[in-house]
């Protein structure tokens, strides 16, 4: 896949042992499967080198239902991922999302009586209460995905945020627990082994979402994430830097173009592009007289429609998508202690005034979520701060937070030959125009280092 002027121009061909520190996210949603590539700059901070991204034609409403064509999506993704990197990136292992109407979330609590009562509560005591919980017998059909534990109770004492050096014999913990239909699991999981790849770990995503477009600050004042997708709506919500609810909502912005093409009798493409150029969430801030002519088909007359009447269409689905957001902040139980409103990310947030309906109807102060809030030299990555790479991109962040905690992820597989170039700009790919100089410097070091 190296272009014949790259090979000839100076190439410097390493064999490496082990690879840079890379973590791979993998979002396969209803409308695009994206793939994003992240490494860690020599500042510590995480950058994206590369991304593919390809058509998803094999998933409906978050959920794959069609294996052969999400295969030749993820593979199309991930070869373009792999191409734009100045090296032959061989990608083995990646961060999956999961959503879909299937996954649900419960609150549960679990107990680890300790049998060295007398030693500090330790890092394994707090992993055996974990396992215990993925361990929980489920509904069949049904399977754990993630368990996220919340405060700790030590022999009655509450509210522990990190028991780790306290003393007890009665280590507890309430959990929130993401569970799926073991069906839908498989499929991804069958998806992502039938590609030639596998998995680290399937994340839900709009805690993905949330890693790429939330400040700490806002998980700590309480916040909801609502990233509005082709075919989801997925919502998380965070209070005292925790997750405390998800939930996902089988619509998106699918529903609105077909409520459009139905509404103005057009065809679905003409729908997709009237709603992404001249949508809005709000009839009231649409003029009357401003009309948009959609040419008819052959030998029919051209329609004419008004903007107020495409709003309305819009704003009647995109409320009712805003109000099961508003009962799911209701059910988490902390409507009242958000303080910091709600951010909306995904294809979704893109539409005209989305903020002002959303506050309008739920009270909360709302911003867009862009995905390069954690990111490093976010002026080269410019095409990749659209709010539909926030899961992708959160994938990778969740990736390298894994990996600071266990320190032990290494992406690239054992025998991988990395070419590196005196110039990279000069192939004028993807790579040159979103790694920094110094990022490639890293690169281009490491390899060497490997070498020697
Ligand atoms: N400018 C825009 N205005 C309104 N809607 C937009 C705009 N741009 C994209 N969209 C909508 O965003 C949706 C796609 O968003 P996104 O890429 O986040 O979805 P996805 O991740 O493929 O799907 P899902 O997460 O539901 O599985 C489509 O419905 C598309 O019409
Ligand atoms: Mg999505």
């Amino acid at each position: 896949m190296m272009d014949k002027s790259f090979a000839e121009s100076g190439t410097k061909v390493n064999k490496v042992k082990k690879g840079p520190r890379v973590v791979v996210g993998l979002d396969i949603g209803t409308t695009k499967i994206a793939c994003f590539v992240g490494m860690k700059n020599e500042h510590d901070k995480i950058e994206i080198i590369s991304m593919g991204k390809s058509e998803s034609l094999g998933v409906m409403r978050g959920v794959v239902s069609n294996i052969e064509k999400t295969v030749q999506s993820i593979s199309h993704a991930v070869e373009l991922a792999q191409e734009r990197v100045a090296g032959n990136l061989k990608i083995n292992n990646v961060n999956v999302g999961i959503a879909g109407q299937h996954i649900k979330s419960i609150q549960t609590r679990g107990i680890h009586t300790r049998k060295n009562v007398l030693g500090e509560i330790a890092q394994k005591d707090i992993d055996a209460l974990i396992d215990d919980m993925y361990a929980m017998v489920m509904t069949p059909g049904e399977e754990i995905i993630t368990v996220f534990p919340q405060e700790y109770i030590v022999d009655n004492e509450q509210g522990i945020k990190d028991p780790v050096g306290m003393t007890g014999v009665r280590l507890e913990a309430n959990f929130h627990i993401i569970t799926g239909h073991v069906s839908n699991v498989t499929n991804i999981r069958t998806c992502i082994e039938r590609s030639g790849l596998s998995i680290n770990e399937i994340i839900l995503e709009p805690i993905a979402s949330a890693d790429a477009v939330l400040s700490d600050e806002e998980k700590e004042a309480g916040v909801v994430l609502v990233d509005i997708g082709g075919g989801t709506t997925d919502v998380a919500i965070f209070y005292d830097g925790l997750i405390r609810h998800t939930a996902v909502i089988p619509f998106g912005g699918n529903v609105i173009t077909e409520d459009i093409r139905n509404g103005c009798k057009i065809m679905l493409k003409q729908a997709e592009q009237l709603k992404v150029r001249f949508g809005s969430a709000l009839v009231s801030e649409s003029k009357d007289h401003e009309i948009v002519c959609i040419p008819g088909l052959k030998g029919r007359e051209s329609k004419e429609i008004r903007l107020s009447t495409l709003a309305g269409i819009i704003q009647a689905r995109m409320e009712e998508i805003i109000e099961l957001v508003r009962v799911e902040i209701r059910n988490s139980g902390f409507e009242k202690k958000i303080i910091g409103g709600v951010v909306v990310t995904g294809g979704g947030s893109q539409l005209k005034h989305l903020p002002q309906l959303f506050e309008f109807i739920t009270g909360m102060d709302t911003r867009i979520g862009y995905p390069t809030e954690h990111l490093a030299n976010t002026n080269q990555i410019e095409s990749i701060s659209s709010p539909i790479f926030s899961t992708g991109i959160g994938l990778v962040l969740k990736g390298f937070e894994k990996e600071d905690k266990h320190n032990s992820l290494d992406n690239v597989s054992g025998e991988t030959e990395i070419r590196t170039h005196t110039d990279p700009r000069k192939r004028g790919s993807f790579f040159a125009k979103v790694l920094s100089k110094e990022s490639f410097k890293k690169l281009e070091n490491f390899f060497r280092d490997e070498d020697e």
